[in-house]
C-alpha cells in the first residue's frame, strides 16, 4: 500500500475529469468551406458539431475540456465564451429562450484551448494536450464524429475505466470494404461480452491486411501512460504521429479494452455523414420534425 493511497484504493480509478478534443486537422474533405472555418464549427442544423462533443463529455462528468486547435481557433474559443453584446441585445429584446440557450453554451465546462502549431497527426494533437492533462487519465473525443445517446459513449468508457483500471476505447463493426478508412483492432474474441481485450491496432489497413472489421470511431479513455508512448514515437503512416501506434504499445504493456456501443454515430468530417446527420437530426427536431418528414415523403415520391 503506498503512502499516497492509505485506503488501498487504486488511484488510477478516480473519475475522468478532463477531455481532449483534437480539432486541428486541415479538414481537406470539406474544402473550400474549411479554408477559413474549422470543420468542427460547421452547424448540424443550428449547433456547431463540436457542441455535441462538449455536451457528451459534460454528460460523462468531465469539467475541463482541452481543445487542440489550429487555424481559425478563435471561432471555437469565441463560441464557448461570453458574448456581452449578444446577451445584452437578447435580454433587452425579451428573447429569453435564446438567451438561455446562449448562456447554457458558455456555462457548460472550462474550455481550454491549445494550438497545435503544425498538423503532425492525431497522436501529436493528443500529445499537445499533455501540459494541461498532466498525469491523470483522460478522455479523447474526435471533433469530427458526433455520437447521439444518453449519457453517451464517453460515459460508458469512463465507467469501464473506473471498473477495470484499463484504458478503454469505443469499437464498432464496419463493412469489410470500409476498413481502409479507420484504425482497426485485433481483439481476443469473447462473443458473450461487449468488452474485448485489444491485442493489436492497425491504422487504415488494406482489406487483405485487416485483422478484423472492428473499427475505432473516435472515442477513447486513456491512462496518462499514452503520453509516454506518444512521446517515444517517430512518424508512422503518412508521416504522421499516429495515435494507433501508441495504442499498440499500451495494449502490450498495461492492457487496452475495446467497448461496443449502441449510440447513433455520424462521421461529420465526411460530406455524406454530415448531410446524413443534418437530415436525421432534423427529423427528430422539435421545430422541424413534422415539416421534414412531410418533405422527405414528398421528395421520395418525386425520385
Ligand atoms: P482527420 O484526418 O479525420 O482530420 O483527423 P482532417 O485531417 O482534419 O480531415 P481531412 O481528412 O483532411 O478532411 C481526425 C481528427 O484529428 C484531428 C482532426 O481535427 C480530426 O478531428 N487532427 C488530425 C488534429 O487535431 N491534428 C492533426 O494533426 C491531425
Amino acid at each position: 500500500m503506498s503512502g499516497d493511497d492509505p485506503y488501498g484504493l487504486n488511484l488510477q480509478m478516480k473519475p475522468i475529469r478532463k477531455a481532449i478534443i483534437p480539432a486541428a486537422g486541415l479538414g481537406t474533405r470539406f474544402l473550400p468551406a474549411t479554408k477559413s472555418i474549422p470543420k468542427e464549427m460547421l452547424p448540424i442544423i443550428d449547433r456547431p458539431s463540436i457542441l455535441f462533443n462538449v455536451e457528451e463529455a459534460v454528460r460523462a462528468g468531465i469539467e475541463d475540456i482541452i481543445i487542440i486547435a489550429g487555424r481559425g481557433k478563435e471561432s471555437i474559443e469565441n463560441f464557448f465564451d461570453r458574448s456581452y453584446e449578444l446577451e445584452d441585445f437578447l435580454s433587452k429584446a425579451g428573447k429569453t429562450d435564446l438567451l438561455e440557450r446562449i448562456k447554457h453554451v458558455r456555462n457548460l465546462a472550462n474550455i481550454i484551448s491549445i494550438r497545435q502549431k503544425e498538423a503532425l497527426g492525431l497522436g501529436h494533437a493528443v500529445l499537445t494536450g499533455r501540459p494541461v492533462v498532466g498525469d491523470e487519465p483522460f478522455a479523447v473525443l474526435l471533433g469530427d464524429e458526433i455520437m447521439i445517446g444518453k449519457p453517451g459513449v464517453t460515459d460508458t468508457l469512463s465507467k469501464s475505466f473506473a471498473k477495470t483500471g484499463l484504458s478503454s476505447v469505443a469499437i464498432m463493426n464496419v463493412p469489410k470494404e470500409d476498413v481502409v478508412k479507420y484504425g482497426i483492432v485485433a481483439v481476443e474474441e469473447d462473443s458473450d461480452s461487449d468488452s474485448f481485450k485489444i491485442l493489436d491496432v492497425i491504422e487504415k489497413p488494406s482489406v487483405e491486411k485487416a485483422p478484423s472489421t472492428w473499427a475505432l470511431p473516435g472515442r477513447y479513455v486513456f491512462s496518462a501512460s499514452i503520453f509516454k508512448e506518444l512521446s517515444r514515437l517517430s512518424p508512422g503512416k503518412n508521416g504522421e504521429i499516429q495515435l494507433t501506434d501508441a495504442m499498440v504499445k499500451l495494449a502490450k504493456t498495461e492492457g487496452l479494452l475495446g467497448i461496443t456501443f449502441k449510440d447513433l454515430r455520424y462521421d461529420t468530417g465526411d460530406k455524406f455523414g454530415y448531410v446524413q446527420a443534418n437530415v436525421e437530426l432534423a427529423l427528430s427536431h422539435p421545430e422541424l420534425g413534422a415539416k421534414m418528414r412531410a418533405y422527405i415523403k414528398d421528395l421520395a415520391g418525386r425520385l
